[in-house]
C-alpha cells in the first residue's frame, strides 16, 4: 500500500507548456516567429523517435522547427558546420542536438561551438558558469524542472536540508547550484554525495528532500530515506527501452511525498526545453521581460 503523496510531473508540464504556447502566440502577434532547430546524427531509432516527438510538440506550441539530419558517418567538422550555420541564422533562436550522438563524435566539443544563447539544453559551459554566478541563462532542463515540480506541489525548499545522490553534469551538480540560490523556491542547505562518500546513507537519511541523481537502478531503498521525507527520482537507466529508476518502489512506504515511477521529472524536463526556447526568442528579439 502506498502511503506517500504522489508528486506527478504531468500537471507541472501542462502549466509550463500552456505558458509557453501563450508566449509564442504573443511573439507571433508581434511579428516574431520563434524557431527551435533540431539536429540528429546517425540512425538510432530511439533518438529519431525522441526528435520526432519534440518536433511535433514544437509545432503544436507554434515554433518553427528546422531540422538537420546528418548520417552516422558525419565528422565532427560536419556537425560543427551545421551548428555554425544555425548560430549565424537570426531566424533560429534555439538549437537542440539530440544526444547521445554516435560514438566517434564528441557531444561536449560540439556543444562548445553552439551559441550559448541558443543552447536550449542549458548545458553549454558558459551557461553552467552563468548558473554558478547566479546570472540569467538558459537553465539545465532537468534541474530547473525539479525546482518547478517542487514549487508546483507546494513542497517548501527554502531553509530545508536537500541531499542529492550524484554529482553528474546533467543533474546533480547543476541542481545543487540551483537549489542553493537565494530564491524563495530554492534557498536550501544542499549536500551532494557520490561514490567518494562511502557512507552516503548517513547523509540521505537526514535529508528532508532527497533527490536521486545516480542512474543506478534501485540504489535508493527505504532504509536510505528519512521517514516523511520528500523523494525525487531524477536518475533513470534505460535497458532495452525499459525505464529503471534509481528509487526503489518500496520507498513509497517511508517517504511523505514521492515522484511517480513514470511521469515524474521527465515531462517537466521536456517542458523546460520549450521554456528555454521561448526565452531565447524573446531575448533575441529584444523583448525579454515583455510579452
Ligand atoms: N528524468 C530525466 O528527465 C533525466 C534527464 C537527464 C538525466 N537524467 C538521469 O539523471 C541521472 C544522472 O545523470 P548525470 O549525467 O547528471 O550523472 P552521471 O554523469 O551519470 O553521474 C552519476 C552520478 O551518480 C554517482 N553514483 C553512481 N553510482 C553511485 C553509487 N553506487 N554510490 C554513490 N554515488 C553513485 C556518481 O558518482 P561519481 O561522481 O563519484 O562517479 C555520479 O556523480 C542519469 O540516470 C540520467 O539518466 C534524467
Amino acid at each position: 500500500m502506498t502511503t506517500a503523496r504522489l508528486l506527478p510531473g504531468g500537471p507541472v508540464a501542462e502549466m509550463i507548456l500552456a505558458e509557453v504556447a501563450d508566449g509564442v502566440a504573443r511573439l507571433r502577434a508581434a511579428g516574431v516567429t520563434p524557431a527551435l532547430a533540431t539536429v540528429l546524427v546517425g540512425d538510432d531509432e530511439a533518438s529519431a523517435g525522441y526528435i520526432r516527438i519534440k518536433q511535433r510538440q514544437a509545432a503544436e506550441l507554434g515554433f518553427d522547427s528546422p531540422h538537420v539530419r546528418l548520417p552516422a558517418s558525419a565528422s565532427q567538422a560536419d556537425l560543427h558546420a551545421v551548428l555554425a550555420d544555425f548560430n549565424a541564422d537570426p531566424g533560429v533562436h534555439g538549437v537542440l542536438v539530440q544526444h547521445p550522438i554516435p560514438g566517434g563524435l564528441d557531444y561536449d566539443r560540439a556543444l562548445q561551438v553552439l551559441d550559448p544563447d541558443k543552447d536550449v539544453d542549458g548545458m553549454h559551459p558558459v551557461n553552467m558558469g552563468r548558473l554558478a554566478l547566479g546570472l540569467s541563462a538558459p537553465l539545465p532542463c532537468t534541474p530547473a524542472g525539479i525546482e518547478a515540480l517542487l514549487a508546483f506541489h507546494g513542497v517548501p525548499v527554502s531553509g530545508r536540508e536537500v541531499v542529492i545522490l550524484g554529482r553528474g553534469a546533467t543533474l546533480g551538480r547543476p541542481l545543487a547550484l540551483l537549489l542553493a540560490q537565494k530564491r524563495p523556491t530554492a534557498n536550501a542547505a544542499v549536500t551532494v554525495v557520490h561514490t567518494g562518500v562511502a557512507d552516503w546513507p548517513r547523509y540521505t537519511r537526514r535529508a528532508e528532500i532527497l533527490v536521486a541523481a545516480a542512474g543506478v537502478p534501485g540504489i535508493v531503498r527505504p532504509e536510505h530515506v528519512r521517514p516523511g521525507a520528500v523523494v525525487v527520482g531524477g536518475g533513470v537507466r534505460y535497458e532495452r527501452r525499459r525505464l529503471l529508476p534509481d528509487v526503489d518502489p518500496s520507498c513509497d512506504q517511508v517517504a511523505g511525498a514521492i515522484t511517480p515511477r513514470v511521469g515524474g521529472v521527465g515531462p517537466v524536463t521536456v517542458a523546460m526545453l520549450f521554456r528555454n526556447a521561448l526565452r531565447a526568442t524573446r531575448s533575441a528579439a529584444g523583448l525579454a521581460g515583455q510579452l
